[in-house]
């Protein structure tokens, strides 16, 4: 199984509708995929139809009664709008996390969500995790956890600022966990017409470089009714400008797992 998370401290830069997006389109190879929504604002559960103010499993019971044994974990497990998708929800409670963890050993509870994924790693071909805008105990759950990260980064002044925080802070909970992960940062809600746009994608090429995906994810209305119908918009509508984006960077992502692209290519892609 291969994890990959989408994370920006920034709220609204497109994390929730990636991870959905890129669910759409993996659906449809019909390998089964496993959603995580480590937000405690649990966008991502709302997005599959829970409510995360009524949710008593998910995420928050690894937490409160750990656990790494398979059937335990999987009993947590939700089915999803999604075909061969399945969710680890979140819920409100989730906010309350770092408070109760607190300095007493934050670091014993780093490993929490990778464990319960591990757990069940056998059942999926691909996890997706959502992650909150805050660095905290479920982020560093996150970073533990993946082999990919991915950091959706809305085209604007204001997001590259917040970028060079997100960046930061990569280091730094990195070096703690002693383990580091390829990331791609991959500019979202891009509107071709402004320059304001095209002057931050610019820029952002200019200080990430190779880190930054060749393409965009364009600006497309069609994703706000498609969360509001709780689907991915590239099975609704697959053929979407925004669909269409996102099954681009699907198959670059495959790529880059399978070995394919360098550095390098990432630019040229553009
Ligand atoms: N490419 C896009 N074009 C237009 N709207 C988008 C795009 N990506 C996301 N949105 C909308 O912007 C809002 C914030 O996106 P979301 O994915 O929830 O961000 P985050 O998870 O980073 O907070 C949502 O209403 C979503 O439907
Ligand atoms: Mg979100």
């Amino acid at each position: 199984m291969k994890t990959w998370a989408c994370i920006n401290q920034k709220g609204g830069v497109g994390k929730t509708t990636s991870v959905v997006s890129l669910a759409g389109h993996l659906s449809k190879t019909g390998q089964r995929l496993l959603l995580i929504d480590l937000d405690p604002h649990g966008s991502l559960s709302s997005y599959m139809g829970y409510n995360p103010d009524e949710m008593e499993t998910g995420i928050y019971s690894l937490f409160s009664e750990p656990t790494s044994n398979p059937a335990d974990v999987a009993r947590l497990l939700l089915p999803t709008p999604i075909e061969n998708t399945y969710l680890f929800a979140a819920s409100t409670a989730l906010a309350t996390l770092d408070r109760q963890i607190g300095s007493e050993q934050g670091a014993g509870k780093g490993l929490v969500v990778a464990k319960a994924i591990e757990a069940v790693a056998d059942k999926f071909a691909y996890g997706l995790i959502d992650c909150p805008p805050m660095l905290g105990i479920l982020m560093i759950n996150a970073l533990a956890a993946c082999d990919q990260l991915l950091i959706p980064a809305q085209t604007d002044y204001l997001t590259l600022t917040g970028l060079e925080r997100m960046m930061h802070t990569l280091e730094m909970v990195e070096k703690s966990l002693h383990k580091k992960t390829p990331y791609m940062i991959v500019p979202t809600m891009y509107d071709v017409r402004t320059r304001a746009c095209q002057e931050a994608l610019h820029k952002m090429k200019e200080t990430y470089r190779y880190n930054v995906w060749g393409s965009v994810i364009p600006i497309d209305t069609r994703f706000r009714d498609a969360s509001k119908r709780g689907v991915p918009l590239p099975t609704v509508a697959p053929y979407a400008r925004g669909s269409l984006a996102y099954k681009k960077l699907l198959n670059f992502l495959l790529g880059i797992q399978d070995g394919k692209h360098g550095a390098e290519e990432r630019q040229q892609t553009a």
